[in-house]
């Protein structure tokens, strides 16, 4: 169902934003027999998440993956001709998934029910929202609402304004290949971006203000990646851009920090420096919910904001700004709004880097465990020492568990490696059941797997462990 011109719709619940968060939310509200109306300014369901972020990322990753694997095929003897990239077919493969996702979407949402406005929602008071459209504006009154506005990205202050300068929206619009491109911050977005820019041809400067890549996970882990980047790019840590201008010839950029040069010129820049809450410009904080100093959304574990019956999910109310945390939060407040009683309190969310190898980690990481001056017993097992990475030519990786000394149950974990996305997630299982490290030891992994470097970690701390030097006498 879709509403069009100046209409007044009356519903139980209004969702603003149709990404991950929003649209968990409208479907969970509908399936649990609420009326539901969300509203979204794009045509298209899916959020930045699918329209310009997880999935054209990936679908991106994979794409020059392959030329990866094509070259280390040759340690396989096996060898293809040159590479050739045709950048038009793969933007269209991006968007051919773009769209098959979306439309999915759209049949879901059209099965329950849900009345789609399109458009931009501004609350006109605490029970009523106007949404402006191209050429309409249309009145919703409702009983609760769920903002899931989302984020959007930071950009530095003080930047030329110049279409080679760019973020990261733009970035996987991929219209041009840079020869030189360089890449402010060393996150997630700016390390995956790397990776698909360099897979592609452009020769790749990083500029990191921390003191390594992607500083959230522990830095023996970012290692082995960091390693293989290194032979490929230009890595600058403890390093920032102080200026940026733009002339015919390029963006050159001034640097300052440690072993970096004074400046440079690159053919295109990209701004990865973190995203920010989109709480402004809805009135809300009119109606009274409260916003904090950072501008995220207060919740609190039901996803209730200040005002009762306002709810807010995802980006918008904090980090880790993640579409899986989105999902889950959408649910609790869908479920509480339909007047059950569910809470948003798990053990661990877990994060991935989609690098090669990719980086995974979920728990404490080694240094938060430190500077909480918690005890813990820790097991970590190179993947160079594991069968089945050896023979797929994945041998750049670690698997590091961390347990609580007194308890023994997992507290943390970190995997560099192939697939390390997929593998994450039974340590997250692990940690949400409180398993010990024996445990772990004890539950039979197939030979030979890349999940067994899990096992094998954890037998580390177990005493147990066969497939590496013995155990230290205790
Ligand atoms: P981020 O916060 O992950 O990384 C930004 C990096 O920029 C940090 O390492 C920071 O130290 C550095 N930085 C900040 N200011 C700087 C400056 N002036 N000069 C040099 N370095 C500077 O933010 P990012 O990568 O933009 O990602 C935004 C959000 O999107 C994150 O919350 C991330 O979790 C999420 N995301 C998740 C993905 C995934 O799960 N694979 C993929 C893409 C984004």
């Amino acid at each position: 169902m879709s509403a069009t011109n100046k209409e007044k719709i009356r519903c139980d619940v209004v969702v603003i934003g149709g990404g991950p968060g929003g649209y968990t939310a409208a479907f969970r509200a509908a399936d649990l027999g609420l009326s539901v109306c969300l509203v979204e300014q794009r045509e298209k369901l899916g959020g930045v998440c699918l329209h310009e972020g997880c999935i054209p990322s990936k679908t991106l990753l994979h794409g020059t993956s392959l030329i990866e694997e094509a070259v280390q095929a040759a340690e396989y003897g096996i060898t293809f001709g040159e590479t050739k990239v045709d950048i038009s077919v793969l933007r269209e493969k991006k968007e051919q998934v773009i769209s098959k996702l979306a439309n999915g979407l759209d049949a879901l949402a059209k099965a329950r029910n849900i009345i789609r406005i399109t458009g931009t929602g501004f609350f006109q008071d605490s029970s009523t929202l106007l949404v402006e459209g191209e050429d309409s504006v249309i009145t919703v009154s409702f009983t609760d609402t769920v903002i899931a506005t989302g984020s959007s990205p930071f950009m530095l202050p003080g930047l030329p304004d110049d279409p080679r300068i760019w973020d990261s929206s733009d970035a996987l619009v991929l219209k041009t290949i840079p020869r030189k491109l360089l890449i402010i911050g060393g996150g997630v977005i700016g390390m995956e971006m790397a990776q698909v820019y360099s897979g592609l041809g452009s020769a790749i400067t990083v500029v990191e203000m921390l003191d390594h890549i992607i500083p959230p996970a522990d830095k023996d882990l970012i290692q082995p990646l960091f390693l293989k980047l290194k032979r490929k790019y230009q890595i600058f840590t403890k390093s920032r851009v102080t200026e940026l201008t733009a002339d015919e010839s390029g963006i050159l950029a001034s640097f300052a920090g440690v072993k970096v040069p004074d400046s440079g010129t690159f053919d295109a820049v990209l701004v990865a420096v973190g995203r920010q809450p989109n709480s402004t410009g809805m009135g809300i904080k009119e109606i009274g919910c409260k916003i904090n100093e950072r501008g995220f959304i207060v919740v609190d574990t039901h996803q209730q904001t200040t005002v009762p019956h306002f709810y807010a999910v995802g980006d918008v109310v904090g980090e880790p700004m993640l579409a899986h945390k989105a999902s889950h939060e959408a649910k609790v407040a869908a479920e509480n709004i339909s007047g059950q009683h569910s809470t948003f309190n798990p053990e661990t969310i877990p994060s991935v880097a989609y690098t090669s190898p990719e980086i995974a980690w979920m728990g404490v990481t080694e240094k938060e465990a430190k500077e909480k001056k918690i005890e813990f017993t820790k097991g970590k097992f190179p993947w160079g020492a594991s069968g089945r990475a050896l023979s797929v030519g994945a041998s750049t990786g670690v698997t590091k568990l961390l347990f609580d000394k007194k308890s023994g149950k997992i507290i943390g974990a970190g995997i560099c490696g192939a697939h390390a996305g997929e593998l994450i997630h039974e340590a997250v299982l692990a940690l949400e059941q409180g398993a010990t490290a024996e445990e772990i030891s004890k539950t039979v992994h197939a030979h030979p797997t890349l999940a067994e470097t899990f096992a094998f970690a954890a037998e580390i701390v177990n005493g147990t462990i066969t497939d590496a030097l013995p155990p230290k006498k205790r």
